[in-house]
């Protein structure tokens, strides 16, 4: 069957910058495969885009291709473990990269960001900046009308946007297939839990869907000092447990670890982890090797919207990943074919 194009929003057309190329190579493929599985005779590629970086730093993005007309998504990862660009510089790249397309008169742009930045800075407690609303108001400036990313630490953002849509979607469902199938976990002796109160609706979600029972553990943060945990405490028995800690980032490891330690402290047993932005930030890699080695940590399952490479993947015994480039890529094609995309986005 050849797809009618008037039931589209304009052909489909990718692109990305430098740190989104790996992830968006991975969603390219699962269009080609979901095109030949619908019949649909197009066959998807990337854009040839170029990132220009000049001697003082700035960086600009060029469209080599017409895209007029098109449903254009821009696809970028803004932590890249395997580069020595900064966030900032992939920010910075991903709104040349919007603002490009916008000057390519294309119907529709659409920001990918599977890693939304600055999203733990929604809310201010002192005379600090509220960077989160700061870079949404950059994307939608810069002509962006939505923006694809992948559990967003605050939902509230969402709300920070005038014109652009922001779809949020969620690692859950590929996550608890690997616990399901893969992993094959006992679910009788399993309790999720998040390692923080901010992570007990997610708890709540996992443990909704796997049919187990949920703890709670109470973080306090000492905000004068960044990235380091106060103080924890539980709520729940988890004596004789498999524990599965749900989160939607790691960063520096330490609110993992810290909870990782109570739990054990509390009889559980083995720890798996689930996150959907591992981004092992600063030591946190030989942080987790270490707690692997003492055996506080079984396994983390993360998602490639952290790009790792194959070779960190192969030769880390603590680490699996799950793709969700199938996840991103069906949403993609669901909303240029004018298909409903709610029961994906849950
Ligand atoms: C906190 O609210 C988040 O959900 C993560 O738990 C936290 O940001 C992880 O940071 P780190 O790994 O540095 O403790």
């Amino acid at each position: 069957m050849q797809v009618n194009p008037s039931e589209t929003r304009g052909a489909l057309s990718i692109a990305a910058c430098n740190s989104g190329k790996s992830f968006a190579e991975r969603i390219i493929r699962e269009l080609n495969i979901i095109a030949r599985n619908e019949a649909d005779e197009h066959r998807y590629d990337l854009h040839n885009v170029e990132e220009v970086v000049f001697p003082n730093g700035e960086v600009k993005v060029v469209i080599h291709e017409f895209i007029r007309g098109d449903d254009f998504y821009i696809i970028q990862c803004m932590d890249d473990p395997l580069s020595e660009r900064t966030i900032n510089d992939n920010l910075m790249a991903l709104i040349t990269a919007i603002h490009a397309a916008y000057q390519s008169d294309p119907d529709h742009i659409t920001a990918v960001i599977p890693q939304f930045p600055y999203s733990r800075q929604e809310r201010r407690k002192t005379r600090e900046a509220i960077s989160a609303k700061i870079v949404a108001q950059l994307i939608e400036n810069a002509g962006a009308q939505r923006v694809l990313t992948l559990d967003i630490h605050a939902e509230a953002i969402q709300g920070f946007f005038n014109y652009t849509k922001l779809e949020d979607m969620h690692a859950s469902g590929e996550m608890v297939d690997c616990v399901l199938n893969k992993l094959k976990l006992d679910l009788s002796k399993l309790i999720v839990t998040g390692p923080d109160v901010g992570s007990a609706e997610k708890a709540r979600h996992y443990s909704k869907k796997l049919g187990v029972n949920f703890a709670i553990v109470d973080k306090a943060r000492d905000y004068s000092k960044p990235g380091q945990v106060e103080s924890m405490r539980l709520v729940g028995d988890v004596r004789g447990k498999n524990i599965l800690i749900v989160d939607d980032m790691i960063a520096t490891g330490g609110t993992l670890l810290h909870a990782a330690k109570l739990l054990k402290d509390n009889g559980a047993e083995d720890i798996y982890v689930a996150v959907s932005l591992p981004f092992f930030n600063g030591d946190a890699v030989e942080r987790i090797e270490k707690a692997y080695q003492e055996g506080l940590i079984k396994l983390i399952i993360g998602t490639d919207a952290v790009f790792w490479g194959e070779s960190f993947v192969r030769n880390t015994e603590w680490y699996a990943e799950v793709s969700v480039a199938p996840l991103f890529a069906r949403v993609i094609y669901n909303i240029n074919k004018k298909r409903s995309v709610s029961q994906l986005l849950r």
